[in-house]
């Protein structure tokens, strides 16, 4: 009676257990992710497309090249690590020092480097072109 009591225990451990860490795989490094904030109240441009997975292994571009987490003024975001989306810090109407508002955020971070790349004539991604990142706003 205790002994299939422990085992029924075991089993539902298990199921749990197998089904939290089948979640954290899955939301770990997403094939494409859809880009368009909910602070940001009217849109002036179409939602963007990240090429995600193909950016980290393709482009070999490092979590922390894009993910950060700052602690006295150091990154010190790890792979793995729960990833919040950039709105919950970069506020969508104003910069706070060097906190800077969410569209110079996104900007900085995307084209900041697809600029760096281009000056260095390496293989890169839209610099100016709005709507090489910005779909058509419906
Ligand atoms: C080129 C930049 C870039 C790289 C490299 C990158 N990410 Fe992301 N990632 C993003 C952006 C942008 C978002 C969407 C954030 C938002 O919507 O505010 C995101 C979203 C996520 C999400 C949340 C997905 C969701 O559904 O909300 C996870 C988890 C994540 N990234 C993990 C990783 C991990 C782990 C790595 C490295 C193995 C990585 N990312 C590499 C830019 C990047
Ligand atoms: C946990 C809070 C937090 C999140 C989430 C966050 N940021 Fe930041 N970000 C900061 C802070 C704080 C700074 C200022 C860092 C400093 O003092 O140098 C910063 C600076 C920046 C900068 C300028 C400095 C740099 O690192 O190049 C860019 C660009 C940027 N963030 C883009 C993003 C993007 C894109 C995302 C989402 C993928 C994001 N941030 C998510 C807090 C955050
Ligand atoms: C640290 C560098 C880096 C960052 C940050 C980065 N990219 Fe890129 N991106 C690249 C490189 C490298 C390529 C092209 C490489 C190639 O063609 O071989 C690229 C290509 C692209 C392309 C065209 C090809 C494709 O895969 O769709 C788009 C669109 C793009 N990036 C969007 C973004 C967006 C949106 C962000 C910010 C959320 C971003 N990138 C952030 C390096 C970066
Ligand atoms: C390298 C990719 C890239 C390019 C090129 C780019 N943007 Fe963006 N932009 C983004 C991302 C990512 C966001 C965040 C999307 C969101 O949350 O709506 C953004 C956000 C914005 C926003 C704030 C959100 C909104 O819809 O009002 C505006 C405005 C904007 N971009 C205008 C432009 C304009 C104008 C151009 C061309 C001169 C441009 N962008 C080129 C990536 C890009």
């Amino acid at each position: 009676m205790r002994k299939s009591v422990v085992v029924l225990l075991g089993v539902i451990v298990s199921i749990v257990l197998f089904v939290g860490v089948g979640i954290l795989k899955a939301t770990d490094v997403p094939d494409e992710v859809s880009i368009y904030a909910d602070t940001i109240k009217t849109h002036k441009k179409g939602p963007v497309n990240l090429t995600h997975k193909k950016h980290n292994v393709d482009y070999k571009i490092a979590c922390t090249e894009c993910h950060h987490v700052y602690e006295g003024g150091k990154n010190v975001y790890k792979e793995g690590d729960p990833v919040q989306k950039c709105e919950a810090c970069h506020d969508a109407v104003k910069s706070v020092g060097k906190q800077k508002k969410l569209m110079l955020a996104f900007h900085g971070n995307c084209q900041g480097c697809h600029k760096d790349l281009k000056k260095a004539a390496k293989k890169t991604g839209p610099t100016t072109k709005c709507n090489d990142c910005h779909a058509k706003k419906k």
